[in-house]
């Protein structure tokens, strides 16, 4: 009914709005006076957790994008090797599994067969499951060795977004967590990344209330078959989220690159007014980066691409090549993906209302997929 939805027209919008909310929610409590991390409710001993030597996560979807983004900060703040890997193929291919893999199962539902296959079988090896779920006593919480639950409140709309924002706190805070526990991140680093997260709620609200150019931007795309995204580093998988939103809602043929594989093939599916949506790095901390995806826009722009750029304000460098340009507020590098992926679900949203489609229930897809 309209009064479930808050007053929005769909589950989804409701949703998007939510997200502010959803993020600090996810923080609360889980940080002590002394700016320690104080998540007790990770039933893995610190002993334990000192000794794994390796991450694995798990997911399908939305929450396979947030381990891939979650990869980065595992690796940049606790040096742990750590792979993702689809749910759907993870046991298939017998992946090596010891007592010392942490395997973490990333799942807005906890009911999705493909990830509770690759957790029972990752037990089977003998690790230990941390499951990052938003359902609680759902089956995949039920069978994991632990638990982070992401506050995200009831996700209704098959397409995800507060839960996907959510799933990139609560794995930020394992991170840190790891981190912690094993002494490569103290005090006052975890307490500088969390001043910052809990920032972000602001800058998410922020985003949220400047999105009205991209609704338009949305429905004057209404009619093409293509839209590209392209992203370098934790943008990489905000494309890869950008372009699934899109597939799911608009129906529309979308494809997430790296940038820098662009001209390893990609590259020939440019043409004139193919619209193409990049995601570009803080120009500050990894310029190069930032520098490089500036010269790829530049060379798609060359080849007729309409450019709808995503960058930091104040990021001058890029405006010349943009056709469109989506300012998202300042952030640390790896957090970006909090703001960034905003105005990629709100585009996606607006294309599918503007090609008449159903939002909330976009067809052939099933909210949680229990079977295999
Ligand atoms: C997201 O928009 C999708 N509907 C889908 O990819 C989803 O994220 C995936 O099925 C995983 O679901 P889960 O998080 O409930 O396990």
């Amino acid at each position: 009914s309209a009064a479930e939805k808050g007053g929005y027209d769909y589950f989804m919008l409701k949703e998007i709005a939510e997200q502010p909310k959803a993020v600090a929610d996810t923080l609360l409590g889980r940080i002590d006076a002394a700016g320690s991390l104080t998540l007790d409710e990770v039933r893995i001993s610190t002993a334990e957790l000192r000794e794994v030597d390796k991450v694995v996560i798990v997911a399908c979807g939305t929450a396979f994008h947030a381990g891939l983004i979650a990869k980065y900060a595992i690796e940049h703040w606790t040096r742990i090797p750590c792979e993702v890997e689809l749910a759907s193929e993870f046991r298939y291919r017998d992946p090596i599994l010891d007592p010392r893999t942490l395997v973490i199962a990333i799942s807005q539902s906890g009911e999705t067969m493909d990830t509770l296959m690759a957790l029972r079988h990752a037990r089977e090896q003998g690790s230990k499951v941390l499951a990052i779920c938003n359902t609680n006593g759902s089956t995949i919480p039920r069978e994991s060795d632990a638990v982070l639950y992401t506050h995200a409140g009831p996700e209704v709309a098959v397409a995800s977004t507060k839960a996907f924002l959510t799933q990139l706190v609560a794995c930020y805070l394992v991170a840190l967590y790891l981190g912690q526990v094993r002494g490569t991140k103290w005090g006052d680093e975890i307490r500088a990344v969390i001043r910052d997260l809990s920032k972000i709620s602001q800058e998410v609200e922020r985003v949220l209330k400047t999105m009205e150019p991209v609704r338009e931007l949305a429905r004057s795309l209404a009619t093409k078959n293509t839209v590209l995204f392209l992203g370098r580093h934790v943008g990489y998988p905000v494309a890869l989220e950008g372009a699934l939103k899109l597939k799911e809602l608009a129906y529309m043929h979308a494809e997430g690159f790296a940038a820098g594989e662009l001209k390893h093939g990609p590259i020939a599916l440019i043409e004139k007014d193919l619209p193409v949506v990049v995601v570009v790095p803080s120009p500050r901390g990894r310029s190069v980066l930032h520098d490089k995806i500036v010269s790829n826009i530049q060379e798609i722009r060359a080849r007729g691409a309409r450019t709808i750029v995503i960058a930091e304000e104040g990021d001058e460098a890029v405006a010349p090549y943009a056709d469109h340009l989506i300012r998202i507020p300042a952030t640390p590098t790896l957090l970006q993906p909090l703001v960034a992926t905003v105005p990629l679900q709100v585009f996606a949203c607006e294309l599918a209302t503007a090609r008449g489609n159903e939002v909330d229930q976009p067809r052939n897809l099933a909210k949680s997929v229990t079977v295999e």
